[in-house]
């Protein structure tokens, strides 16, 4: 039978001192609710239900692109407690036989582990939950024992008499319950405490009112339950969360120099014996092949870069595509659709838009190429622009393949030179030119015989 699944990410997160909603601020690049909604789907738990309340709009809406119909989402308003907030979940879950997990949107290490923890521990009863053993527990829930090592029930921070504040054993807040008990006892919940709230851990004295059983699993590593309510937990998450980013490209074979200066995102792959030099950002949707030598501080966003590529120093790489050894920066940038094919080379300050740079081809130097699609073995000489845009549309440059073209070249589109021809230094190519030929455009070159001479006299007698 399915475990279903409720991620709760309806609070405000006030906290945070934000504009935004908590659960849309980024850990590693994406936003942290992304983390427990993969971490569900990888799971296969089935139906995965996301209670939303702040901001609920925004939410959905990245639920819906980033996911889309994998996750559903209901909304909680006003937020009344995490025991509202699962019961909004009720016309959805309330024919599911099974598991019920329940996870945060707001604590985005969780692992497989702990769920799996879970999972055993959990098997037979009705409701089962994780604790962990901190030094500083207070704003937690403590999860009181009796005599035989039983649970008995939570008491949340607010409620807790000065000797239960004393407890280290605290609730992280992730459970399995039994579904079908689960949205039984929650119709029965009152909010009669400090908060005013219903309170989900209430379940605990419900279930036991009722004889079934209560399991708190002890996780030994508190890092998977860390939350996040204020910007300095955000930043230590962050942080865990990339050095396990880092490590995992480290066993399967990547070159990491030092990873507590590289920034990964959870969607970026490279392939073995790469390597990542210092100051690299890759975040998004990033594959990287086999042999690739990336950095020092390249920014990559959405990129595919194939085998044995190098992207050199400060080159900022965006939904893009770089072909086999091709040679990138140092100081480059690759702005969307930017596709360079096999050993191609852009060099320093040259920025591609929208255009393909044929196999082999090189532009080394200081250029512009927009909406251009140049061939094979074509010289792109320094300081080549492609006047692509007139104020009102863009226009396309065709280079075919062995075309050389001198420096400081201007091609206004529309154009398109023909096969293994040659445009001269600063020409200013405004209409096609014929495959084989020279094209050339420059004022004549005139001389002025001692001129130099008269104008530093010029200057002398001025001043
Ligand atoms: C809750 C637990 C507490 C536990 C702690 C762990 C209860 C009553 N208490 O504390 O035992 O130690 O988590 O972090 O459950 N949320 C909603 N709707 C609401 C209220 C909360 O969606 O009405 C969401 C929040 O967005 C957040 C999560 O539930 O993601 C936890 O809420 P939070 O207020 O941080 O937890 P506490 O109630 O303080
Ligand atoms: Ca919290």
């Amino acid at each position: 039978m399915k475990t279903a699944c409720v991620i709760l990410a309806a609070g405000l997160g006030k906290r945070m001192r934000s504009g935004l909603v908590k659960v849309l601020h980024p850990v590693c690049g994406e936003p942290m609710l992304t983390y427990p909604v993969e971490l569900a789907l990888r799971r296969g738990f089935d139906p995965v239900v996301v209670v939303v309340g702040h901001q609920a709009e925004a939410v959905r809406a990245f639920l819906e692109a980033r996911f889309g119909k994998r996750v559903c989402s209901v909304v909680q308003d006003p937020p009344r407690g995490t025991g509202h907030a699962v019961a909004q979940a009720a016309p959805l879950l309330r024919r599911h036989r099974g598991k019920l997990a329940i996870l945060y949107g707001d604590v985005p290490l969780l692992s497989r582990r702990e769920l799996d923890a879970l999972a055993r521990a959990g098997r037979k009863s009705a409701v089962a939950f994780l604790t962990a053993r901190l030094d500083d527990p207070s704003g937690y829930g403590r999860v009181i024992r009796g005599a035989g090592g039983d649970v008995i029930r939570i008491v949340e921070h607010a409620d807790a008499t000065p000797e239960q504040r004393r407890i280290r054993e605290i609730n992280t807040g992730v459970y399995l319950l039994d579904a079908r008990f689960t949205f039984a006892a929650l119709e029965r919940l009152r909010r009669g405490n400090a908060q005013g709230e219903y309170y989900l851990t209430d379940l605990i004295e419900a279930a036991r009112r009722s004889g079934r059983r209560v399991q708190g699993v002890e996780v030994r590593e508190v890092e998977g339950s860390l939350g996040v309510n204020d910007r300095v937990e955000l930043s230590r998450v962050d942080q865990l969360m990339n050095a396990r980013l880092v490590r995992r490209l480290q066993e399967s074979g990547v070159t990491v120099i030092d990873p507590a200066n590289t920034y990964l995102g959870p969607r970026v792959r490279v392939g073995r014996d790469s390597v990542l030099l210092p100051g690299c950002v890759l975040r998004g949707e990033v594959r990287i092949g086999r042999g690739c030598r990336i950095g020092p501080g390249a920014v990559i966003r959405d990129a595919v870069i194939q085998d044995g590529a190098e992207i050199r120093a400060y080159s900022v790489l965006e939904e893009c595509r770089v072909g086999r050894k091709a040679l990138v920066g140092p100081f480059s940038r690759l702005r969307p659709a930017a596709v360079l094919e096999a050993e191609s080379h852009v060099g320093n300050f040259v920025e591609v838009k929208k255009s393909r740079i044929g196999r082999g081809s090189k532009a080394n130097h200081l250029s512009y190429l927009g909406d251009a699609t140049i061939g094979a073995g074509v010289n792109v000489g320094a300081g080549t622009i492609t006047c692509n845009y007139d104020g009102v549309h863009k226009y396309p440059t065709v280079i075919e393949d062995g075309v050389f073209i001198g420096s400081d070249t201007q091609l206004v589109a529309p154009v398109r030179v023909g096969k293994g021809a040659v445009i001269g230094a600063g020409t200013t190519v405004t209409t096609d030119v014929p495959a084989g030929s020279l094209a050339i455009s420059r004022v004549h070159q005139r001389h002025v015989r001692g001129y130099g001479k008269r104008r530093r006299r010029r200057h002398r007698s001025a001043s």
